[in-house]
């Protein structure tokens, strides 16, 4: 059933994607966005692809008011994905207030509005940093959620505990948790993609900006690790199949009446690759070469991660389907298109 669905963060990486597949499938999306971390541009790019450009509000989730005057002049906004958040696990330790009031206070205001406009289900950005490093991979959703390595990992397991809490206290909405593994990728069309601002953290910008010649030489941090061939073993998820997973996220928690008030979702392809394992990717499929280097490790990284999506592929029905170098393909399509632009 179609539905009106509000996309906090809705012009950023994961959530213009998933603006895409939700109108795709015949939403209403309503963005709100503080453009903190994205661009205005992107909307284009969603139009182009969907066809149809959804209605979009500048602003800041962690303003009350904001978030009730949207609502107010947004009527019948059934369901809300939750993206807004800051998300550099660096930056967030040397910023650590700025992390909790803006994901925090984020998540409380749409909680504590929700009820007063009828909105019955929120869909939460969460991510597999809340396990820590796993006793033993591939890790489900049953694995122990471990102190957080940062503050950015801790506002993603506070956020699940508030959201556990209000839904247990009686508040009249459900919620799903969705908790990514290392989404990466763009857009098959080019259109939309990763837009990181200044210096990337994550590998695949890094790597993409560095085969493009922007960036001299990438960094492997760390080759001597308990693995194969050395280097970090992650679950590298193609951000469409990603954003394909909210889209039936939503339409369950929405249509479903008989699931429960909360459910969590591991969301990755259960498949670990290396980083190295993930530049020859790269170079395979574009067959463009990535000057690399081994350097020291980062402090903070996990060794191994995983997922095991059993329960994402039979209770939710979905799967990630993107072959690894397909995903890129569709990573260097789009760093060539920005190099042009
Ligand atoms: C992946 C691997 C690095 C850069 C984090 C958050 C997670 C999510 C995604 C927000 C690691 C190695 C990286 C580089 C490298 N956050 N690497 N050289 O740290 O697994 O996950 O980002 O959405 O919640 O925890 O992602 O891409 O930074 O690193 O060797 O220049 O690539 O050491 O092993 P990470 P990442």
């Amino acid at each position: 059933m179609a539905q009106k669905i509000l996309v906090t963060g809705g012009t950023g990486y994961i959530g213009s994607h998933t603006v895409v597949e939700l109108q795709n499938a015949g939403h209403e999306v309503v963005i709100i966005d503080n453009l903190s971390n994205s661009n205005i541009g992107v909307l284009d790019g969603i139009e182009a692809i969907a066809g149809k450009r959804p209605v979009f509000v500048e602003g800041d989730c962690t303003d009350e008011a904001t978030l009730r005057k949207l609502f107010e002049e947004n009527p019948g906004i059934e369901g809300i994905i939750n993206f807004a958040a800051s998300k550099a696990v660096g930056e967030s330790v040397q910023k650590p207030l700025l992390y909790y009031r803006n994901n925090l206070n984020t998540l409380i205001n749409l909680l504590e509005l929700m009820p007063e406009f009828g909105v019955k289900g929120i869909v939460f950005s969460s991510s597999c940093t809340v396990y820590g490093e796993p006793d033993k991979n591939p890790i489900d959703e049953t694995a122990p959620i471990k102190p957080a390595t940062s503050p950015y990992g801790n506002t993603k397991q506070i956020s699940e505990e508030i959201i556990t809490d209000y839904v247990h206290s009686g508040a009249p909405v459900k919620s799903i948790i969705l908790r990514y593994f290392n989404p990466i990728g763009a857009h098959p069309s080019a259109l939309i993609g990763e837009l990181p601002l200044g210096v990337p953290q994550n590998l695949v910008p890094y790597l993409t900006q560095t085969a493009a010649g922007i960036r001299k030489e990438l960094t492997v941090f760390g080759n001597d690790y308990d693995t194969p061939d050395g280097s970090c073993i992650r679950d590298f998820i193609d951000v469409v199949d990603l954003a394909k997973a909210h889209v039936i996220a939503m339409k369950r928690m929405l249509d479903n009446k008989d699931t429960d008030a909360i459910e969590i979702f591991n969301l990755g392809t259960g498949c670990g690759r290396s980083v190295l394992e993930l530049i020859e990717s790269f170079e395979r499929s574009t067959g463009v070469k990535v000057p690399h280097k081994i350097g020291p490790r980062r402090e903070g990284d996990i060794e191994k991660i995983w997922a095991e999506p059993t329960k994402a592929n039979t209770v939710l029905g979905w799967k990630a389907e993107a072959p690894l170098d397909e995903t890129m393909r569709n990573a260097w399509r789009w760093q060539e298109k920005l190099a042009k632009n």
